[in-house]
Formats: structure tokens, C-alpha cells, sequence
């Protein structure tokens, strides 16, 4: 018998082989009980003992060597036949990705705004005392200003802070003139309806140096509005009262949705107040040992939920909140 021959023959029909059908053939007719080396061992028996051994032992390789080589072959189609079971056309599953909470993307916002004129964006605390909250703001413990905030009043003459105003006194007994921050945080009063709720924004301004004027408060609060809302956006500024600016006032823009003939959510008007401001009162300076003779300044608070309610056309503040996320992912 001729051990090359033979080699290439069985190397022949395995190269040949195509797809599994083919190899399983293949494997039959080689290594099968009626396949090719089941007759050549049949063969050999015939043969001298001497010579028998030696044969065997060189089909026994050989037959090692074809089965070695079927069932690579066989684990490769095995592999392909997984792969084609995966659809690769199909979609592929996309994790859930969160997004910016539209109250978030406006604050970034409303900063991006202020830094860009110069503000650095400062935060405190959410708890704060009553005289940070009141006093030093010119809010005396009888004042009726008191009445205008519902106030979640804490232990030891603490409380949850109603505005975001105290980080005016707090920035300005901590460093000197010229002051020119942005405050923003979550502030809290006893309200609940669809524009309050009990917890929400805000972001104060303070600008303090030497010769700040109205028309310094005016300017600023104009490029925000453009900034915000978009160049053409008609506002006013309105007389007000606060007890810690004098003069006060508040900034209102036209109604984007009636584009001021008057509506609902401008309770006919054709105005939205988006924001209080004033220049500093004199009292609040001096509390913080400023000298109301040679700085002046103006200060502002403004609401972020209201801001992104008449930015997104929201009409009830409490859609921020309910973590409903046909809402949230909206943004
Ligand atoms: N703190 C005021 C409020 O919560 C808003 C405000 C009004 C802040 C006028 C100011 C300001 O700085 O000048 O209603």
C-alpha cells in the first residue's frame, strides 16, 4: 500500500469539502464502518504479522490525521452556522440614556450667560439663619416682608432659605469691592400650585464697585434678556419694592405665546415678570461694612423654573418634578 498516495487522496477529498452536508459525507465515506479505512484495515489482516504491524501503524496515523482534520473543519461550519443565526441587520438594543433635566440645561444657561459678562458663579447653603435670610437683607423681624415668603422655619433660629439673596451678604462680609457674582440654588416656601412649588430655583446677581449705576443694571439685564430669549424679545422695567434694593424693580418680557395681545398664561396682559431687581440698599451695604458713599451696586433674583417654562412653553411648574419621563426626555 502506498502511504503517500493514500495521504493525498484523503487530503484531495477534504479540500474539496464545502459546507457540513459535504463534510459529513466525506467523514462517512473515510472514516465510516463501510468507509475507507475500515477496508484497508480489512485488507491488511491478510498480511504477515512483520508487515501487518507496520501497516497498522501507519493507518492508525493517517486515520488520526483525517480526523483531526474533519473536525476542525466541522467546528469551523459549526461557528459560521452560530454567526448566520445572528441577524446583523436587526437594531441593536441602545442603553437608556439619561438627559440634561431641562431645569439643569437652563440654569448652565442662565450662568453661561452672566460668566460671559463677567459674573463667577458662587453657591451657599440651603439652610440658612434668619439673619442671613432677613436681617441683613433689611428685613426686620416685623417687617411685613416676612408675610411674603412662607418660610419653613428650623430649630435655633434656623430655616430652608426662601431666596437665594443671603449669598449676597455672605460673598460681600467675605471680601471687598469690587463684587460682581451669580448665585444659583434651590430655595424653599410653604406654596404648592401650578406655578409653586416648595422646592425650586433661583440665581441671584450681585455687581458692587465704585459709580455702579441703573443704567448698569439696565444693560446687563437687557443682554440677558437677549441672550435668553432672543434679540427682538420687547421688556420693561416695572417700579417695585424689596426691602433690600432701592430703587426696586421688575423686569418683564412680552408673552411669546400671545405675543402681547394678552392671554392666559400672561393673565392678559401681553407681560411675563421673569424677574425682581435693585439697586443695593444702602442699609444692606452697611451691614456688610461696605460704605453705601463710595460703592453702589445692583442686585437681582431671578426664578429658573419660571425662566424655562416660558422657554419651553411649560404651563405647570410641577411637570418638572414628577419624574414622568414622557416629559423628561423631551429635553
Ligand atoms: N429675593 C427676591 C425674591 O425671592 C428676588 C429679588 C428681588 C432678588 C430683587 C434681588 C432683588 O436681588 O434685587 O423674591
Amino acid at each position: 500500500m502506498e502511504v503517500d498516495k493514500l495521504r493525498e487522496r484523503i487530503e484531495r477529498e477534504i479540500d474539496s469539502i464545502e459546507g457540513a452536508a459535504d463534510l459529513e459525507r466525506v467523514r462517512a465515506s473515510i472514516l465510516g464502518r463501510k468507509g475507507l479505512f475500515s477496508s484497508l484495515f480489512e485488507k491488511i489482516k491478510e498480511l504477515p504479522l512483520e508487515e501487518r504491524k507496520r501497516e497498522g501503524r501507519e493507518l492508525n496515523r493517517l486515520k488520526e490525521y483525517a480526523e483531526a482534520r474533519l473536525n476542525e473543519l466541522r467546528a469551523r461550519f459549526e461557528k459560521r452556522g452560530e454567526a448566520s443565526r445572528l441577524d446583523i441587520t436587526l437594531p441593536g438594543k441602545r442603553p437608556l440614556l439619561g438627559t440634561t433635566h431641562p431645569i439643569t440645561a437652563v440654569l448652565d444657561e442662565i450662568l453661561e450667560i452672566f460668566s460671559s459678562m463677567g459674573f463667577t458663579v458662587v453657591e451657599g447653603p440651603d439652610i440658612e439663619s434668619e439673619y442671613y435670610n432677613f436681617e441683613a437683607l433689611n428685613i426686620p423681624a416685623f417687617h411685613p416682608a416676612r408675610d411674603m415668603q412662607d418660610t419653613f422655619y428650623l430649630e435655633g433660629g434656623l430655616l430652608l432659605r426662601t431666596h437665594t439673596s443671603p449669598m449676597e451678604v455672605r460673598v460681600m462680609e467675605a471680601q471687598d469691592p469690587p463684587v460682581r457674582i451669580v448665585s444659583p440654588g434651590a430655595v424653599y416656601r410653604h406654596d404648592q400650585d401650578i406655578s409653586h412649588t416648595p422646592m425650586f430655583h433661583q440665581v441671584e446677581g450681585l455687581m458692587v464697585e465704585e459709580g455702579v449705576s441703573f443704567s448698569d443694571l439696565k444693560g446687563v439685564l437687557t443682554i440677558f434678556v437677549e441672550e435668553m430669549f432672543g434679540k427682538k424679545t420687547p421688556l420693561r422695567f416695572r417700579p417695585s419694592y424689596f426691602p433690600f434694593t432701592e430703587p426696586s424693580a421688575e423686569l418683564d418680557i412680552g408673552c411669546a405665546i400671545c405675543k402681547g395681545s394678552g392671554c392666559r398664561v400672561c393673565k392678559g396682559t401681553g407681560w411675563i415678570e421673569i424677574l425682581g431687581c435693585g439697586m443695593s440698599h444702602p442699609q444692606v451695604l452697611r451691614n456688610v461694612h461696605y460704605d453705601p458713599e463710595r460703592v453702589s451696586g445692583f442686585a437681582f433674583g431671578l426664578g429658573v423654573e419660571r425662566i424655562a417654562m416660558i422657554r419651553f412653553g411649560i404651563d405647570d411648574i410641577r411637570h418638572f418634578y414628577n419624574n414622568d419621563l414622557r416629559f423628561l426626555s423631551q429635553f
